[in-house]
């Protein structure tokens, strides 16, 4: 799988996209890239921006800040469809951590004003799983008020909610990666029981791309999930069991999900500032509830295993160098 599945963009939208120096807007730009799509990104850091790409006569680059509605304006004039694929949790502290729900909202605010003055047609959102209701962590109801904000607007924007996604380079995959391959025996919060359906980053850029050819998807809020529906605890062993490593994990009352985000910043190379409001968030069981998208985008759904294992190729593929696996498993 790379990402393209069998979704194909008949008429070609001028693109406009957020977080390209990212995880998912990194992949996303070189499928629109292979699929011909006239592409203009902002980004903070053009030293960041994928340089194979910068020269390409489809891809523009504006140097801009979300937090910055003036460059925002000049960036997204002229273009018709817009990705929303923009976080602001990261760094390193472990005390101010909780600064990016601030600018996760007026990021969000700055994007929708400029989307409506350009009078663009379209806006993606990829944001996150999880019900309102159920006491959401900091991070899951800013994703969810980034939404609303992001819909509130004039332009028809489609939310697509996701849980943690499967990826080399993904926050999610990184942390669980480096936990399972470092850690023997690990002590975890009850958090590890919580049942999540993740789903594959190559899935989820099928899905963003598949929205803009289904018009039908414009302005609707849509859950996209995996085909596994399994708890942290059971994502952890069948990493394990793909690299034939024996780990045994032990949920204790005690550790609290603060306690749990210190070690895991220390094991694993994601930052505090990133790993605090996702650990936040696994006491929250995330699974899709509303399957329109299955209809509306009709794909092939990978499973974990799957996911893992595409992960594991290309790390292998990055590094020049095998990963041992099951024998099971390296096809
Ligand atoms: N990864 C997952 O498992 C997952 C799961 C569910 C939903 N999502 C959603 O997917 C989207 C993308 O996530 P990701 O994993 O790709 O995150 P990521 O790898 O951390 O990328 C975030 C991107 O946002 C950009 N950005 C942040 N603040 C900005 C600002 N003020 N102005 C302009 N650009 C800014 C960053 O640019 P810099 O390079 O300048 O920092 C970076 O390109 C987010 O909406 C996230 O909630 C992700």
């Amino acid at each position: 799988m790379n990402g393209r599945g069998n979704i194909a963009v008949g008429a070609k939208p001028k693109v406009f996209l957020t977080g390209a120096t990212g995880f998912i807007g990194g992949r996303l730009l070189r499928i629109l890239n292979q699929e011909g799509l006239p592409t203009r990104c902002i980004a903070r850091s053009l030293d960041r921006f994928p340089r194979e790409l910068a020269g390409s006569c489809e891809v523009e680059v504006v140097q801009g800040d979300l937090l910055n509605r003036e460059g925002l304006d000049r960036a997204m004039e002229g273009m018709e469809v817009a990705y929303y694929l923009v976080h602001s949790m990261g760094g390193r502290s472990i005390f101010h951590y909780k600064t990016y729900i601030g600018r996760d909202l007026q990021a969000a605010e700055n994007f929708v004003r400029a989307a409506d003055a350009a009078g663009l047609e379209r806006i993606i959102y990829l944001g996150g799983l999880g019900e309102m209701a159920d006491n959401l962590s900091a991070h899951l109801v800013s994703r969810q008020r980034v939404g609303q904000i992001l819909q509130s607007g004039r332009v028809k924007t489609t939310v697509l909610r996701a849980a943690n996604i499967i990826g080399a380079g993904g926050a999610p995959f990184e942390m669980l990666r480096h936990l399972a391959e470092r850690l023997p025996v690990m002590i975890c919060p009850r958090w590890i029981d919580t049942r999540c359906q993740p789903i594959a980053v190559e899935n989820v850029i099928e899905y963003l791309i598949g929205c803009v050819s289904q018009p039908a998807t414009a302005g609707l809020t849509l859950d996209i999930g995996g085909t596994d529906i399994i708890t942290y605890r059971e994502l952890m062993e069948i990493y394990a069991q793909m690299r034939g490593l024996r780990r045994m994990v032990i949920a204790v009352p005690f550790l609290s999900p603060v306690l749990s985000s210190y070690w895991i910043s220390l094991v694993t190379p994601v930052p505090a500032g990133i790993v605090m409001p996702l650990v936040e968030g696994l006491k929250n069981e995330v699974i899709c509830k509303d399957n329109r998208i299955l209809e509306l985008v009709p794909i092939r759904l990978l499973s974990m295993k799957e996911a893992i294992c595409n992960a594991l190729a290309e790390l292998e593929q990055r590094a020049g160098k095998p990963i041992s696996r099951q024998a099971c498993f390296l096809s």
